[in-house]
């Protein structure tokens, strides 16, 4: 869908990033996966701070997919476990900085006290306007359609993105991937229709506010043409 709200050239103010290569930045090092998934936080806190201080007014992170369930046994416990006191440790702060969670994803799957927790911080910053926040957290886009589609009941597009996992998110200007893959990965697929594509080699515990502003320059220079004759 054509998002008149931001038509490129300018600035991205709505911007979704698949954060991947946690696994092969440990790899790398000789370290445990989870320590690559413990790094791969710091590096998603601080782009967050980062995000916000570049006027971002969206930003959707990928942080766990309907397919990741599939990994092994353990490194599924551990980012459970992580997330949960990430959500804990992390939410005052962003709450302060005046930045609003928002989590979609199926909600069916994840653990009652996970849950909570999301919805404790949902709650907490549902007043905040500085930037919003989307976790994309036990989330496929097919999943996505499918439950819209289960709900649809005609009225075109508009009204079919009303029946997504947060209606209020706009499509985004700009999607980032890092570590050097070039797919989608199940990412956003009703609402990337549009949106440009930036492709970082950078693994993402090593993405910082340089890779970020290089990719927002790179954006700049794009031209968006939805389809039309300029
Ligand atoms: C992304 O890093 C984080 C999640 C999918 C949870 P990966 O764990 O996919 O890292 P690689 O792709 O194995 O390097
Ligand atoms: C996409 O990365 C999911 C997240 C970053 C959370 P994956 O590592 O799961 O994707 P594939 O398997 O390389 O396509
Ligand atoms: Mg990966």
């Amino acid at each position: 869908m054509a998002d008149p709200g931001s038509s490129g050239g300018a600035g991205a103010t709505r911007v979704a990033i698949i954060m991947d290569g946690n696994g092969r930045w440990a790899a790398e090092r000789g370290l445990p996966v989870l320590e690559g998934h413990r790094r791969g936080s710091e590096a998603m806190k601080q782009t967050v701070k980062d995000a916000a201080a570049l006027g971002i007014r969206e930003l959707t992170v990928y942080a766990f997919s309907t397919e990741n369930w599939s990994r092994p046994a353990d490194e599924v416990a551990g980012l459970m476990e992580m997330f949960a006191e990430l959500i804990a440790s992390e939410t005052p702060e962003l709450d302060a900085e005046g930045v609003r969670m928002r989590f979609v994803g199926r909600r069916s799957g994840v653990s009652p006290a996970l849950l909570e927790r999301m919805e404790w911080a949902e709650a907490t910053t549902a007043g905040n306007d500085t930037m919003t926040l989307f976790v994309a957290f036990n989330y496929g886009g097919r999943a996505e359609i499918l439950d819209a589609a289960e709900r649809y009941r005609g009225g075109g597009e508009q009204r079919f993105a009303e029946l997504l996992y947060a209606p209020e998110m706009s499509d985004p200007d700009l999607v980032i991937r890092t570590s050097g893959e070039q797919r989608l990965s199940n990412f956003l697929l009703w609402q990337s229709a549009y949106s440009e594509l930036h492709f970082s080699d950078r693994l993402w515990p090593d993405f910082r506010r340089a890779d970020l502003e290089a990719a927002l320059q790179e954006y700049a220079s794009r031209r968006r043409r939805f389809g039309a004759r300029e």
